[in-house]
């Protein structure tokens, strides 16, 4: 493969406090990996091919640890309900369609371009139960050159007819796309139970086997809501706190035989002392989706608590309970929501940083990635999946430092026709 060097306004961070920012720098990329990021250009380069990006910023892609594909069409409506209305009325009745293949074709054709050209270089993702529709889905990420998890979703009851499975026929599915699969490079399936309310223990139990038995990740939603985990509450009253239900299943960090489960659990806006402890002892990521917090009116995440007890917090869109796609809105949403929890509830909670949030979408989200390769830093040997930004479409009388040149760009993201993402790499490949 390839060597290239970039060049460019270089800014990046080796810790959460504060960006590494080197003007008109280079950042050599050998074989799709980082090499490393230079000051000056010297003759070991000559055999690099010199891509020039001066003026224009350089940074970590950025990774959308939770998002639901098949809600896409319908992002930025209906937004009047709290979580059970939603689904019952909004993702239900959209996730219905994908049986229908001119349907499911056409519109994940749509969520794959858009999240191409997104500044999402990976993410973990939903799809539906349907397993022709996941399959086409796999397929098609897979050329789009993005790296992802793709889970077919589990739903064996309290669900619509048309999106209840047999458990029988969940289990099967699952197993037959995680076979089905095995060809693809930066596709994987990931173990993907909906959430409690949707899954018989049969179901957890069928999961728990192909956990084991293929060594798979999982994700799914916890404490989003407080009617839902009232409704948890009283469909498992041998279960203490929310977690333990998928916790019993080896399905929360941590498999029966004591092994290492990566799991990635959406929301975690009112986890319990008890449930937050059990995070951080088993390494569970949460997956901080502020705009769907805000959208369904589910909640302000104790984020500062979480960091301060070690949890590894990632952040994520939620489309469609989140209604963009922008990881940079997410950013922002994640450092204003912790300044209302600072205000509102708590306020020895500091509210978070700029660079706090960018680490969280990028090193700590890299984590979850770990087994593709290592990937979410500007360090040799990582996975080289770079942003070039373009803030000249934004004019400014001011002279900016690099790091608040990236600042702007975030929360200035929206007046940015077609988000502004100048090129993209994604281990080392240019997708635009
Ligand atoms: N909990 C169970 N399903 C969903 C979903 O599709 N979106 C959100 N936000 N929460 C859920
Ligand atoms: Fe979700």
């Amino acid at each position: 493969m390839s060597k290239i060097i970039l060049k460019g306004d270089i800014c990046y961070l080796e810790s959460p406090t504060k960006f590494t920012k080197i003007k008109s720098g280079f950042l050599a990329i050998n074989n799709g990996k980082i090499e490393g990021v230079y000051i000056e250009y010297d003759s070991s380069f000559n055999d690099y091919k010199l891509i020039d990006y001066s003026n224009k910023l350089i940074v970590p892609g950025l990774i959308d640890t939770h998002i639901h594909a098949p809600q896409n069409p319908f992002r930025g409506i209906s937004m009047d309900d709290e979580l059970i209305d939603w689904l019952n009325k909004n993702a239900f009745c959209e996730e219905q369609k994908y049986t229908e293949e001119d349907y499911y074709k056409k519109a994940y054709d749509i969520f794959v371009e858009e999240l191409k050209k997104s500044a999402t270089t990976r993410a973990s993702i939903f799809a539906t139960i349907h397993k022709d529709a996941t399959i086409y889905l796999m397929q098609q990420l897979e050329k789009s050159g993005l790296v992802t998890f793709v889970g077919k979703v589990n739903m064996d009851r309290n669900s619509p007819d048309l999106l209840t499975e047999t458990t029988e026929n969940s289990i099967f599915d699952t197993a037959f796309i995680v076979e089905d699969t095995k060809n693809l490079v930066n596709t994987k399936p990931i173990l993907t139970p909906r959430f409690t309310p949707s899954c018989t223990k049969e179901l957890m139990h069928g999961l728990e086997s192909l956990q084991v038995r293929y060594n798979l990740p999982v994700q799914s939603h916890l404490s989003e809501n407080l009617e839902e985990i009232e409704l948890v509450k009283s469909l498992h009253p041998e279960a203490d706190f929310y977690a333990k239900t998928y916790d019993i299943y080896g399905l929360f960090g941590k498999s029966n035989q004591n092994l290492p489960v990566k799991t990635m659990m959406a929301h975690c806006v009112w986890s319990c002392e008890k449930e937050q402890d059990l995070m951080a002892k088993n390494g569970v990521f949460v997956a901080h989706s502020p705009l769907s917090n805000l959208n369904l009116s589910s909640g302000i995440a104790p984020i500062r608590t979480y960091l301060e007890k070690g949890i590894k917090v990632t952040l994520a869109t939620d489309v469609a309970g989140g209604h963009t796609k922008s990881m940079f809105s997410v950013i922002v949403s994640a450092i204003q929501m912790s300044k209302m929890y600072w205000r509102l509830v708590d306020n020895t909670k500091k509210p978070l940083t700029f660079p706090e949030a960018y680490y969280m979408a990028t090193a700590v989200a890299g984590e979850f990635f770990q087994d593709f390769s290592l990937v979410g830093k500007f360090e040799k040997g990582y996975d080289a999946d770079i942003l070039v930004l373009d803030d000249s479409v934004l004019p400014t009388t001011l002279d900016l430092d690099i790091d608040k040149r990236l600042e702007r760009f975030a929360y200035l993201n929206g007046d940015i026709r077609q988000g502004g993402i100048y090129a993209k790499f994604v281990k080392g490949v240019k997708l635009f």
